[in-house]
């Protein structure tokens, strides 16, 4: 049994200490941007004070028991009440909290300003089950699953969802608010330093709420602007009879009614921002029978880091099994259900999956892409 104990303690600490170490991707220890640099801050002052106290009030109870412990049968003075004492413990607690309070309503204040909208990049993050859209409407962008921002730059994010409730959250920059329905929340970011940051919804917000994941790729400000430039270049043309052809010719005809895949288009954002709307309308006005639903937009989709929502690595490999069959990886994807490929007649064969596969990953733009992030 001791042994038992004493191994479940060990695993504890273990896991204790790889929640916390700065390597993680997701800790919080690490912080890259003034925001989590506060919350970080704040949370050290706490736990410290918190600390001290443990040790105080821990220590008084062991010398208090041992020194006062039962040595005969003889009664001990009975009191009732010490005045001094009860004023000293409530005026202490009373401190400290003032003491905590005061860095904290400074931290509050400090993370809540926004700056002003002219001289910021605004984003738009919108939550979908289970899975982010990301809108940038000044530059007229839409992308998904991938946030990309440019380093030391003040960021306004609009946060809200087109369904549930869902949280957004980048552990090593900012967080967390809440993405609520029919509902605009705000949240001030910025970001000191270039590299990929991982970022996860933290509201339970269905199924498959610990796969809503995404990714942050914070880039030199070159680098970011190279990436908008992309962002609105077409795809290479595709060789009549190629698989990747063959491709294109089945997405359009089987996928294109969810996904965007053509948003580099002028024009072609508002028409985006529109679709998505009204895809969670006739979703929302009838979940059954509804034959579309938001979806990821996939414009330079050959670009993207990952599928799924930041789950698996974006190869042709993890492609096409995601293609074959979402649920395997990602159980509770609306795609499957929504998606007429899913059912009996009109399944794809081995060979049409390939060839959208490769069509998804031929899906980027014909410059040379100098964007470091896909490296
Ligand atoms: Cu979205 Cu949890």
């Amino acid at each position: 049994m001791k042994s038992v104990i004493r191994a479940g303690i060990i695993f504890a600490l273990l896991l204790f200490a790889m929640a916390c170490s700065p390597e993680s991707p997701q800790s919080t220890w690490d912080a890259h941007g003034p925001v989590a640099e506060i919350q970080k801050n704040l949370f050290l002052f706490v736990f410290w004070i918190a600390v001290v106290v443990f040790i105080i009030v821990e220590g008084g109870i062991l010398f208090l028991t041992f020194k006062y412990k039962r040595k005969d049968d003889k009664l001990p003075v009975q009191t009732h009440g010490n005045l001094k004492l009860e004023i000293t413990w409530t005026i202490i607690p009373a401190i400290i909290i003032v003491i905590i309070a005061i860095p904290t309503v400074m931290a509050i204040w400090d993370t809540q300003v926004m700056p002003e909208e002219e001289n910021s990049l605004v984003v738009e993050a919108v939550g979908h089950q289970w899975w982010f859209e990301f809108n940038y409407p000044t530059e007229e962008v839409v992308t998904a699953n991938e946030l990309h921002l440019p380093e030391d730059t003040d960021v306004i994010i609009k946060i809200g969802s087109q369904d549930v409730i869902h949280s957004f959250w980048i552990p090593k920059i900012a967080g967390k608010v809440d993405m609520v329905p029919n509902h605009e929340n705000e949240l001030y970011i910025k970001a000191d330093d270039p590299g990929l940051y991982y970022g996860q919804c933290a509201e339970f917000c269905g199924i498959v709420h610990a796969m809503m994941r995404f990714r942050v790729i914070v880039h030199t400000e070159e680098d970011y602007q190279n990436w908008l430039q992309e962002m609105r270049t077409p795809p290479e043309k595709l060789a009549s009879g190629s698989d990747e052809d063959e491709g294109r010719k089945l997405f359009v005809g089987n996928c294109s009614m969810c996904h965007s895949y053509d948003s580099y288009k002028k024009g072609a954002y508002t028409k985006e921002i529109v679709s998505q709307y009204n895809r969670w309308e006739e979703w929302k006005n009838d979940k059954e029978n509804s034959s579309i639903v938001s979806a990821p937009n996939l414009t330079n989709f050959g670009n993207r880091i990952t599928i799924g929502a930041g789950i698996k690595e974006n190869n042709y490999d993890n492609l096409v099994k995601w293609i074959e069959n979402p649920d395997a990886i990602k159980l509770g994807t609306r795609m499957k259900n929504h998606a007429s490929i899913y059912k009996n007649e009109n399944k794809l064969t081995n060979e049409q999956i390939n060839q959208i596969a490769k069509y998804l990953l031929s899906l980027k733009p014909s410059m040379e892409s100098s964007a470091t992030y896909n490296k």
